[in-house]
C-alpha cells in the first residue's frame, strides 16, 4: 500500500535532512538491532550473525548488532512499522512484505521470470533489480542495501499432486503477499496466507492441504513428514532484502553508512551464492527421501501465468526492465 503524500513528503525531508547532518555528525558508538523471521539454523539468520560479527570487528568494537531471529520482534509487517518509526534499526525481510507496500516489487515474482537458480542469482545482483531499491526510501521509509534469496518455489501436498490441475480447491499455504496469492488463485487453489513459523503445525493439524515452499526450508523444517507429495515446479524466485531504517540511516556518519552497506552487502551476496551452490544437492537429497515427486513447467502453468500477467503488468512497471536483464543474462 502506498504511503500518503504527507508521509512521503516527511520521509523525503527526513532523508534530505539526513544528508546534511551526515556531514557534521561525529561517529557514535551504536547498539543496533536487526530482526528477521527465520530461525537460527536458517542461512539468512547465519548471514545476519556474520554481518553483526563483521561490523563489530571492523568498527574496533565500537558498534554492536543484536540479531533477533524467529519473529522475536514480530512478523514482517510489524517489523516494517518499527523500522519506519526508527524503533528497529535493520532487518532482513522477504521481498514479499516489501511488495505489499511497493507493488512494483511484485515484478520480482513474475512466474517463470527466471528459468533456474543461476539466472535468479544473476538477476538479483543486476542493475535492473538494484534499481528497484531506490524506491524504498520515499515509498516505505527504508534504505534497501541489497538482495539475498532463498531457493526457487515448489509445491508440497498431503494428497495427490501430479500437476497444476491437482491444485484445484486445495487450501494451499502461501507467504502473505499479493503476487503469489494471485498466481495460485489463477490455478484454482485456495491460497491461505501464513508466515513460515506457523506452517509445520498448520500442516500437522490439517488446517492446510499443501504449501508453497523452497527446497531448503522443506529440508530444514522437515515439511515432508507432513506432506509427502512434491511438485517440482521452480515457478518463482524468492528474494530477500536487507534494509536499514530511513530514520536511523539519516543520523549515521558517512563512514558508518559505508561500513554497514559494505558489510551487509557482502553477507547478502554470500546468501545468494549459498543457495545457488546448494540447490542441486538439496533437490537430490529430497529425491532420495520417501516422497512422491512430479514435475511441472512454464507450459503447464500457461493459463495461470496469463491471468497473473493481466493483474501485475500494470502494477509492476519494472517488469519489462527485469525481463530485459534476464534476456541479457541468458545471452551472456
Ligand atoms: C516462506 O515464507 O516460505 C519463507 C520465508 C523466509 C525464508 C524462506 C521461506
Amino acid at each position: 500500500m502506498e504511503l500518503n503524500m504527507s508521509m512521503k513528503h516527511l520521509m523525503t525531508s527526513v532523508m534530505a535532512g539526513g544528508l546534511a547532518l551526515m556531514m557534521t555528525l561525529p561517529a557514535q558508538a551504536r547498539d543496533f538491532r536487526l530482526g528477521l523471521i527465520t530461525p537460527p539454523p536458517h542461512r539468512w539468520t547465519q548471514a545476519a550473525e556474520a554481518f553483526a560479527e563483521d561490523v563489530k570487528q571492523k568498527s574496533g568494537g565500537e558498534h554492536s548488532i543484536a540479531v533477533f531471529p524467529s519473529q522475536q520482534l514480530g512478523n514482517e509487517a510489524q517489523m516494517v512499522q518499527q523500522l519506519q518509526t526508527g524503533a528497529l534499526d535493520m532487518a532482513f525481510l522477504t521481498v514479499a512484505e516489501i511488495s505489499n507496500r511497493v507493488p512494483d516489487f511484485g515484478a520480482l515474482y513474475a512466474p517463470y521470470l527466471v528459468e533456474n537458480i543461476d539466472q535468479a542469482a544473476a538477476l538479483l545482483k543486476s542493475e535492473a533489480a538494484t534499481d528497484l531499491l531506490s524506491q524504498l526510501p520515499s515509498e516505505a521509509g527504508l534504505v534497501g542495501v541489497g538482495y539475498g534469496m532463498a531457493g526457487l518455489r515448489q509445491v508440497m501436498s498431503r494428497d495427490k499432486l501430479e500437476g497444476p490441475a491437482d491444485l484445484e480447491g486445495k487450501k494451499l499455504r502461501i507467504t502473505p503477499f499479493e503476487p503469489i496469492r494471485d498466481f495460485y488463485k489463477a490455478t484454482g487453489a485456495a491460497p491461505t496466507p501464513m508466515p513460515l513459523p506457523a506452517v509445520y503445525d498448520a500442516l500437522a493439524n490439517g488446517q492446510i492441504d499443501a504449501i508453497d515452499m523452497d527446497f531448503d526450508s522443506i529440508l530444514i523444517f522437515k515439511f515432508y513428514d507432513r506432506s509427502d507429495k512434491m511438485l517440482i515446479s521452480n515457478h518463482m524466485m524468492f528474494p530477500m532484502v536487507g534494509v536499514v531504517s530511513g530514520r536511523v540511516w539519516k543520523d549515521l556518519s558517512k563512514d558508518d553508512r559505508e561500513l554497514l552497506k559494505t558489510s551487509m552487502r557482502a553477507q547478502l551476496d554470500a546468501v545468494i551464492d549459498h543457495f545457488q551452490a546448494l540447490e542441486k544437492k538439496q533437490e537430490q537429497e529430497l529425491r532420495g527421501l520417501n516422497i512422491t515427486i512430479s514435475e511441472a513447467n512454464k507450459d503447464d502453468f500457461a493459463d495461470a501465468i496469463t491471468e497473473w500477467e493481466k493483474i501485475w503488468a500494470p502494477k509492476a512497471p519494472s517488469l519489462p526492465n527485469l525481463r530485459k536483464a534476464v534476456a541479457e543474462i541468458k545471452g551472456s
